[in-house]
């Protein structure tokens, strides 16, 4: 196990993930590299008839989920899910997380909300003692958007959160733009001491959609490392 590379991790924790999906499921697919083998191993289960129907997380994942005729659907078909899995960019012991590193946060929100279950899977470079060290993503309105950065800015520093708010650009230096439409800003404070605190504060801004840190959402988090798997939290 311990030429165990990262990306070699991130399967091994997709296919323990994987063990979960049961015939007639409903799933939430998450968006990332860690997701995208769960995707992978999914679509082969798919071929070998497995009944499943998915809602993706973001047009990637959709177009991958696609490529491998796993059936899809969204969210206004069915609303209920059994089990979402995604990765995620930080995990702390709390099972409290950042995502949006791909810049699809909110969808990955709004899915894992309708889910019963949230299984995140990662490899070990994942857990942290204190989330921040990540650049917290936040998605925000295109309107206003510089006075929406200079606000969450001020607001951040009111919850202790001190560090650069910069907008995401593509490599072609244009602001990157979400699938919903929206500007996001990445946010390096290096700590975040109290994550309610300041999910409490971004939501209060008019300008901000949503931001990346996810409190009470993960039930699992199945990390792979060198030792192999680890579970934290309840995987069912
Ligand atoms: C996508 O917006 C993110 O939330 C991903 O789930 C997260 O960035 C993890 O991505 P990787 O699996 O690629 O590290």
């Amino acid at each position: 196990m311990a030429s165990l590379n990262p990306d070699d991790a991130k399967r091994l924790a997709a296919a323990k993930a994987l063990e979960l999906v049961k015939p007639g499921m409903r799933l939430g697919l998450g968006t990332g590299t860690t997701a995208a083998h769960f995707v992978d191993l999914l679509g082969a289960k798919v071929a070998e008839g497995l009944d499943v129907r998915c809602v993706p997380t973001s047009e990637r994942t959709r177009t991958q989920a696609a490529s491998f005729q796993i059936p899809l659907t969204t969210l206004d078909e069915m609303p209920q899910l059994d089990l979402t899995v995604d990765g995620a960019d930080e995990f702390d012991p709390h099972l409290r997380l950042i995502k949006g590193g791909g810049g699809a946060h909110l969808r990955e929100k709004i899915v894992a909300c309708a889910s019963e279950r949230l299984v995140i899977i990662t490899d070990a470079s994942k857990a942290v003692q204190t989330l921040g060290k990540f650049p917290l993503p936040v998605e925000i309105n295109v309107f206003g958007n510089e006075a929406t950065r200079q606000m969450i800015q001020r607001v951040a520093s009111a919850c202790s959160c001190e560090g650069e708010v910069k907008f995401r650009l593509n490599p072609s230096g244009h602001p990157f733009v979400t699938d919903n439409g929206h500007y996001i800003v990445d946010c390096f404070f290096g700590a975040i001491p109290d994550p309610e605190k300041l999910s409490c504060a971004l939501l209060e801004i008019p300008g901000v959609i949503e931001h990346g840190l996810f409190l009470g959402l993960a039930k699992a988090v199945i990390c792979a490392g060198p030792e192999g798997i680890e579970i934290f939290g309840q995987i069912d």
